[in-house]
C-alpha cells in the first residue's frame, strides 16, 4: 500500500512530523521541528506504541486504520504519559473502544489525573511478557528517563527497543526515517540538545536504565522522537552513555550579557587567549541573542565554561540569570567553571553569578574578574590568566 513505512515487514511507522509548534514543553525552540513516533505491530494481536500530541491525532487515526486494514487493534503501550506523546489517548480509545492500554501502576495515575480515563487497563510489572503471535513484548520499568512512569519495551522476535524518548531528538524526519537515510551529523547536535535539555537531569536514572537493558541484544532502537537506529544502534547508546556521565570534550563556551558591549569586549579578549593556548573549540554566546537550550547543549558537550555578566540593578544581567537557573535544574556537572564582568558604581553582577557556583558547588578555576564599567590595559593580564587557568 502507499504511505505506509515499514520498520520491517510487521512493523510499522505511524509517527509524524510537527513544524507548527515553536516551543517545545513550551519553552525549548524548534527552528528544525521535531516528530512524535509511534509504532504498530501486526501479528495475531496488533500493538500500537505510543501516540503523538493531540493537535495530530486526526492524521494519526488515518495512519493507523490504513495500516490495519480493517483489522483490530487489540493494545495501546504506553511508554511514556508526557502529552506530546499521550495526546491522543482519548481519541484512540474512542476510535477502538475494545482496546486494553498496557501501562504500569504510575502510568494509570497520571492517565487518570490527565485524561479522567480508568477503564480498559491492563498493568504490567517490570519484567512483565505479553505474546502477540509471532512478537513477544517484555517490559522494562525505567523511572525518570523522562517521567517516573516511563517504561521501555522491547519486541524479542526482531530485536527492536520502543524506547520512549531515550535516544531520541528535535527535528523532523524529512523523507528519510532510518539512521542510515539521513545525514545523522544534521540530528546528533538536535539529539544532544533534546538530551540536554529536557533528559539532562536525570543522568543517573538513565544509567541506571543503561544498565538494565544492557544484557539485551538490540537490533534496532525505536524512540518517540527522531532517527530509527536500525543500521547503528551503538552510536546512539554510546553518546547516550557518554551524554548521562557527564563526560566532555575539550572546548570553552563563553556565555555572557553585555548591554552596551563592555562585557562583550571581555568575552572576545579572553576568547582570544584561550585561542592563544590552543584550544580550538571555542563558542563565544550572546545569552540576549541564543537562547539557554541553545547554550546549555555547548555546555553539555565542553569542559570548560566562563559566564560574563554586566550588572543589572545590583544582579546579574537576567538573560544570563535565567541561563543559570536553567543549568542549576539540569544539575550540569564534571564542569569548570570561570567568570568575569562589569559593574557601573556598585556591583553585584559578577557577586551573583559566584553564589550560583558556590550553591551548586562548581568548580571555578580562579578568582573572577571584574571591572567598572569597560576593561582597559590594566586589565587585560588578568582576563589572560584567567583565560590561562581555563585552559588547563
Ligand atoms: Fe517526548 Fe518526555 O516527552
Amino acid at each position: 500500500m502507499d504511505n505506509i513505512l515499514n520498520i520491517t515487514d510487521s512493523i510499522y511507522y505511524v509517527g509524524l512530523n510537527d513544524r507548527d509548534t515553536h516551543l517545545f514543553e513550551n519553552m525549548w525552540p524548534l527552528p528544525k521541528g521535531v516528530t512524535y513516533n509511534s509504532y504498530l505491530i501486526k501479528d495475531e494481536k496488533n500493538v500500537l506504541f505510543d501516540t503523538v500530541k493531540a493537535t495530530k491525532t486526526h492524521l494519526f487515526i488515518e495512519k493507523i486504520n490504513n495500516i490495519l486494514d480493517g483489522k483490530k487493534l487489540d493494545y495501546l503501550v504506553i511508554n511514556h504519559m508526557e502529552p506530546d506523546h499521550s495526546g491522543s489517548i482519548s481519541d484512540i480509545l474512542r476510535a477502538y473502544p475494545d482496546i486494553k492500554i498496557i501501562g504500569n501502576k504510575k502510568t494509570f495515575e497520571f492517565l487518570k489525573a490527565l485524561y479522567g480515563i480508568e477503564s480498559n487497563l491492563y498493568e504490567i510489572k517490570d519484567g512483565d511478557e505479553i505474546d502477540l503471535g509471532k512478537h513477544k513484548l517484555k517490559f522494562y520499568l525505567t523511572p525518570m528517563v523522562h517521567w517516573p512512569e516511563t517504561m521501555m519495551t522491547f519486541e524479542e522476535t526482531e530485536k527492536i527497543l520502543f524506547a520512549g524518548d531515550a535516544f531520541g531528538g528535535f527535528g523532523t524526519l524529512d523523507g528519510g526515517v532510518f539512521d542510515d537515510e539521513v545525514d545523522i551529523e544534521y540530528y546528533e547536535n538536535e539529539i544532544r540538545r533534546y538530551y540536554s535539555n529536557i533528559v539532562g537531569k536525570f543522568g543517573p536514572m538513565v544509567q541506571r536504565a543503561m544498565k538494565k537493558l544492557s544484557g539485551l541484544d538490540i537490533k534496532i532502537i525505536a524512540s518517540t522522537h527522531g532517527p530509527v537506529w536500525r543500521t547503528n544502534p551503538g552510536r546512539i547508546i554510546s553518546l547516550y552513555d557518554k551524554w548521562s556521565k557527564y563526560e566532555t570534550e575539550e572546548g570553552v563556551v563563553i556565555a555572557y550579557g553585555s548591554m552596551y558591549g563592555n562585557t562583550e569586549k571581555m568575552a572576545d579578549y579572553i576568547a582570544r587567549c584561550l585561542s592563544d593556548e590552543g584550544i580550538k573549540n571555542i563558542r563565544v554566546m550572546n545569552s540576549s541573542e541564543v537562547h539557554e537550550s541553545f547554550i546549555i547543549n555547548e555546555i553539555w558537550r565542553f569542559k570548560g565554561v566562563l559566564f560574563g555578566t554586566n550588572t543589572y540593578n545590583n544582579g546579574i544581567f537576567p538573560r544570563m540569570e535565567n541561563l543559570l537557573i536553567n543549568l542549576e535544574h539540569k544539575g550540569i556537572k564534571n564542569r569548570v567553571f570561570g567568570v568575569f564582568g562589569t559593574y557601573g558604581w556598585s556591583g553585584g553582577g559578577v557577586k551573583g553569578i559566584v553564589e550560583y557556583i558556590k550553591k551548586n558547588k562548581w568548580e571555578m578555576v580562579c578568582d573572577p574578574v571584574e571591572v567598572q564599567f569597560s576593561a582597559h590595559e590594566e586589565h587585560y593580564e588578568k582576563l589572560r590568566n584567567l583565560a590561562k587557568e581555563m585552559a588547563k
